[in-house]
């Protein structure tokens, strides 16, 4: 994995590319003698003949006579200062990265040549880990090659700044560290390995880790979530992880992610087409793991509970059946229409034991629920719902700071009328019409009065292709939604 450091010794700098951050309207100021003085006039000359003009995400690579101690330069077209921001920097920087992979380089140097603060900072650090990943570990011949080693120019604050790079790299370890869950094919990722997974984070971190197994879920009542888990031979289970970062009696943040290793659709099967993708229906349960590593890794001074109900959902002989009744964790009774919206009956037994076993200042979810969340809002933008203003708020603020782009989508009765059912409390399905929204309602019927935001992350929790719109997502999983969450949750220890 990359090593990414801060450097200020500028003089006597030494690398195979420096790479310089360059605006538009800074083109006619912009020397690099200080650095790198054989350049200049080079580089003077490129500007002057307009061959670069600092756009957005365009890039020069010039080198350098031999024997220089800069062998390369690169100049990165960063549009206007004036629309900087730290998602534009995270995803630009992702293009200096693959430029320097298709340079079959490994070690590089970043002049991000702006009095650059920790939001651009850490963006910088994201940009380049998020984008370096890769998903090879299935095959014999890899990607290409990986970075060794990338060094940032600071040129004041070197104690504070390396502070914030080792920080941010926690944070991108934690995406990486989901994605690589995220990504594992569903014959080596059951609700099982999955548990595993949880258990082994407990050894090294801060973490408290329990499984509630199939056994225990029938005493106790999981009602929803041993339906779902029925028609398969791999058992479900309930995965809680607690870690407590205050002494204080103060009341925790529980998150839950949905983990449906695998989503055939049970018997109200899916088409065959694309089904391979629905291992990725456990996206959301993956984030809950890497967030609460990132917490512990990072010490926060929080209590925060995750919470992972992990189920494969198939059709066989012991499947669950359209017309079944369930009684849910909460006694509530729920008419199955449709054994494809599974997720929203494990994930109700999970909110529900959420609020009654740990009382929580906020409950938050996510979960790659609906394909009408990607109708409704593609696949850049998660679909958020919720109970509470307040915490409404704080999430959409975060998500402004991570360049992780939620939108709100309502919640009135009406929809929630969609889940009336004749012979039961609610029905789990509600019709074509606001799929997205009718899901969230039947979540609320599981959250009590607690404050609850929900994110589908049907859209962005994985890409078929690498995206254009962002360098640092590459095919598979991207990890959506735990960096929003992780500031939310640092609260008092900003990230
Ligand atoms: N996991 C799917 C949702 C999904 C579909 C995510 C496509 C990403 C891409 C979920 O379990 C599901 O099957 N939902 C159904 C609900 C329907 C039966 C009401 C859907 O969205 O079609
Ligand atoms: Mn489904
Ligand atoms: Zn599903």
């Amino acid at each position: 994995m990359v090593v990414i450091e801060a450097e200020n010794n500028i003089s006597s700098l030494k690398t195979q590319l420096l790479a310089n951050y360059v605006f538009t309207d800074e083109l006619s100021s912009l020397s690099l003698s200080e650095m790198t003085p054989d350049f200049d006039p080079f580089i003077r000359e490129i500007i002057e003949a307009k061959e670069f003009a600092g756009k957005d995400g365009t890039i020069c690579v010039i080198h350098n006579i031999a024997g220089s101690r800069i062998k390369r330069t690169l100049l990165l077209g960063m549009g206007d200062k004036k629309n900087l921001n730290p998602e534009k920097t995270r995803n630009l920087t992702g293009k200096v990265v693959k430029k320097s992979k298709e340079l079959g380089i490994s070690e590089f140097v970043l002049n991000p040549f702006i009095s650059i603060d920790k939001d651009h900072l850490s963006a910088l650090v994201e940009g380049i880990k998020l984008t370096d990943y890769s998903f090879d570990n299935y095959k014999r011949e890899k990607d290409g090659n990986e970075l060794s080693h990338v060094r940032i120019l600071v040129r004041n604050d070197l104690e504070n700044n390396k502070k914030i790079i080792q920080r941010s790299a926690v944070v991108s370890d934690a995406v990486i560290f989901t994605r690589n869950l995220s990504n594992l094919p569903p014959n080596d990722c059951s609700p099982k390995d999955l548990a595993t997974f949880a258990l082994d984070l407990s050894k090294n971190q801060k973490l408290k880790v329990s499984i509630i197994e199939e056994g225990e879920m029938e005493s106790k009542g999981f009602g929803g979530i041993l339906a779902v888990g029925k028609g398969s031979s791999s058992s479900p289970k309930l995965i809680v992880l607690e870690y407590s970062g205050t002494t204080k009696n103060e009341k925790p943040i529980v998150i839950v992610g949905k983990a449906v290793t695998f989503d055939t659709g049970g018997i109200s099967i899916k088409p065959s087409e694309k089904m391979e993708e629905m291992k990725f229906d456990k996206c959301g349960g993956c984030n809950i793991l890497g967030i609460m590593k990132a917490v512990s890794d990072l010490n926060l001074e929080s209590n925060v509970i995750g919470i992972i109900p992990a189920v494969e959902n198939m059709p066989s002989g012991s499947s669950y059946r359209p017309g079944d009744i369930i009684r849910m964790y909460n006694r509530k009774t729920v008419e199955v229409i449709n054994t494809d919206a599974e997720g929203r009956i494990i994930l109700g037994d999970a909110l529900s034991y959420g609020v009654k076993i740990f009382a929580p200042k906020a409950i938050i979810d996510m979960a790659t629920l609906t394909g009408a969340a990607i109708i409704a809002l593609g696949t850049n933008v998660a679909a958020l719902v919720g109970n509470d203003k307040e915490l409404v708020t704080k999430i959409l603020e975060c998500s402004n700071q991570t360049g992780e782009k939620i939108w709100q989508l309502p919640l009135f009765e009406e929809h929630k009328e969609q889940l009336k059912s004749s012979n039961a409390d609610i029905k789990n399905i509600g019709g074509r019409p606001a799929g997205a929204i009718t899901a969230a309602a039947f979540l609320s019927n599981f959250v009590d009065d607690i404050p609850w935001v929900h994110l589908d992350i049907a859209g962005t929790a994985w890409n078929q292709e690498g995206t254009k719109e962002k360098s640092y997502n590459p095919k598979g999983a991207t990890g959506f939604g735990i960096r929003t969450i992780l500031k939310y949750v640092a609260n008092h220890n900003p990230l």
